[in-house]
Order: C-alpha cells, then structure tokens, then sequence
C-alpha cells in the first residue's frame, strides 16, 4: 500500500504515537494555524481539514478497494488522513475513534463492523464536536448522534438478488427451489440487509425454501469451509439433508470464490444449480463470464472522491444529506460480456 505525507496508516496502540506525530507534522510543514481554534461555520481549505478513518480491516478483495478509494480521494483532495485498520474488531474501532476525539481531529468517519454499541462512543463525539459520517455499513442508533451514512443499500441488494432468481425459475419452470444461503458477518447490516431484502422477494411464494443458512464472515476460507462440510454430508453431492440444493446465494464474492473452490477441489458439477453472488469484483465477473455463477449484483467500493465531499461539506458547517446510497448496477448470464469493462478490484 502507498504512503505519502497525507496518509496514515496505523493500528492499535500506535494510534495515539502516530496522532501526536501529525501534530508535530503540521507545525513543521509550518501550519501554524491553530486546527482547535476554528469557527465552525468558517470555509475550511481542504488541506487543513484531518479525517480519522477507522476501516474494519481487509477480509476480502472489496475491502481493499474501498481502502484504496478512501485514501486516493483523501489524496486527491488533500485531506489529512488518519487511517486505522481495526482488524476486524469492534473493540479497536472504538478505542481508534476515541483517540481520533482525542486529538480533535475535524470529522471522523468509520465502517462499522456490526450494527449496535456505538451510542456511547458517538455521543462523546457529539460533546467533542466533531462530526461523524457513517461509513459502507450502518447503524442502529439515535440519527442525531451522527451526521449522515453513506454507503450501498444492503436490503435493495437482497432484492435484485431474488428477482434474478425468480425471473430465471419462472422461465425454466421450476417448481420448488431449495435455496443454501451463505450470509456475511452476523449483526452487520449488509448481512442483515441482504437477507431481509432477498426475503422480502420470496417470502409470499411456498415454491422458494431457504433450506440452510450459515454465516461465512464475508471470508473465503468459510465459503469453502461451508461447502466442503455440505459436500462431505451428502457425500459429494449437492444436496442438503436429502434435498437437491437448486441455487445458492452468497452475500459476498469472497465466500461465493470459496465455495467454488470447493466444489473445483472436490470435482463436483453445479450446472444445474443457479448461484448467485454480490460485490462484482472481478474474479467473480469472470467466473460469471465462464458459466461458473448466474448473476452478480454490485455492491460499490469506490466510495472515496464522495466521502471526502461529505467531508468538506460538514467541515464548513454545511449538513450533509443523512443518506447517500452509491449507485450499483446488476450483472447477469444474459448480459453482452464484450461491454463489461475491468472492475479494478
Ligand atoms: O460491507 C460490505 C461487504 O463487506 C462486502 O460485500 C464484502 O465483500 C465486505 O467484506
């Protein structure tokens, strides 16, 4: 990963080394503008607004292109970038945006790991005064403790989902379909609102059963864990507990990549059954293109060049909007793949 003068990249208890560090930074560079002195409702120049980011970690290809995407913008834009990697875990994004309220920095934005326990910690922001801007997942709190969430809209991609799924039964005139789901990390709003949204589509039909869900963390390696224990209980078929698995739907491209390793591995045929992924990245794009998955909804990364106008926007005391969701598109078996352009992650 690139560093430069704008970007940091911590973890852990370095954070509050690293902070202390920037702040003999700018006075060297000669910034002798004082960051805490400022009037709220003053135009900031970008170059002297810091955002403190803490990223849940980098458990999958997406991941590390929404990382990029934050810190080219934060580049682009000159923006100080303070960034942690919480390495997947609840308790370091609280202990990193707590030392982010510490040095006072002008906006924090963070991707929160799972939906709850975060009041207290954005009330303390709140009191410190600084602006914080929801990041990829959302939350379940009081809206007034934060600025605004930007992010993919979880539940509409649950639906585009089941309506490719349900458009492609209707046309091969299948009667019932036994779905195997692999869901994201349990109690984060993706994963919950991928599931909800799928749901919400086949819910009213008896022909759609969702015959066995497990939660496969976003990661690859429990893509191919689930499935390998699948294909060992119904001894090399793709069958769960007696019955034919006719699709399957994967919440993410890491676990579906997983899956398929572990039906490569184990020399198992899946033509018949209809597998569906989202994220788009591009080893999934292509396993579409060579007839290994049905359809593939995006979940977009590139969230950096918005983000840093969210920032700049709250940063001269202008309210941003409490929800942007990040345009997606939805690919599928039917589409002209020579249009398909590189994805770049
Ligand atoms: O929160 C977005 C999800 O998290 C992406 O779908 C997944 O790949 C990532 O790990």
């Amino acid at each position: 990963m690139k560093h430069s003068t704008k970007v940091i990249l911590i973890s852990g208890f370095s954070l509050i080394l690293v902070i202390l560090a920037v702040f003999l930074f700018i006075k060297i560079r000669g910034n002798t503008a004082n960051i805490f002195d400022r009037q709220k409702n003053e135009e900031i120049p970008s170059e002297r607004l810091i955002l403190g980011f803490s990223q849940i970690g980098s458990e999958s290809a997406w991941r590390t292109r929404n990382t990029q995407s934050i810190i080219e913008a934060a580049e682009a834009k000159n923006i100080q970038l303070i960034f942690d990697d919480a390495q997947q875990k609840q308790e370091n994004q609280l202990k990193a945006i707590r030392s982010f309220i510490v040095y006072q920095v002008d906006v924090i934005a963070f991707v929160p790991i799972v939906e709850d326990g975060w009041d207290n910690v954005l009330q303390e922001a709140k009191d410190a005064g600084i602006p914080v801007i929801i990041v990829d997942r959302q939350i379940k709190a009081d809206p007034s403790l934060y600025a605004g969430f930007l992010g993919e809209n979880g539940f509409e991609e649950g639906r585009s989902a089941a309506k490719f799924l349900v458009e492609k039964c209707a046309k091969d005139n299948r009667y019932r379909i036994n779905i195997v789901e692999f869901s994201g990390t349990e109690n984060s709003s993706v994963a919950t609102g991928r599931a909800e949204g799928f749901r919400s589509v086949i819910k009213d039909d008896p022909r759609y059963n969702i015959i066995y869900s497990e939660d496969g963390d976003f990661l690859r390696s429990r893509g191919k864990e689930i499935m390998d224990k699948i294909l060992v209980e119904s001894k090399g078929q793709l069958m769960y507990k007696g019955h034919k698995i006719d699709a399957i739907y994967s919440h993410n491209d890491s676990m579906t990549l997983g899956l398929l390793d572990s039906l490569k591995q184990k020399q198992v045929p899946a033509n018949d059954t209809i597998i569906i992924s989202i994220d788009a990245e591009q080893k999934s794009i292509d396993a579409l293109t060579q007839g290994k998955l049905n359809c593939v909804v995006e979940c977009n990364p590139n969230l950096g060049p918005i983000l840093m106008e969210l920032v700049k926007q709250i940063a001269s005391g202008k309210e941003i909007p409490k929800v942007t969701y990040m345009h997606e598109s939805v690919f599928t078996e039917n589409d002209d793949f020579s249009l398909y352009k590189p994805r770049g992650y």
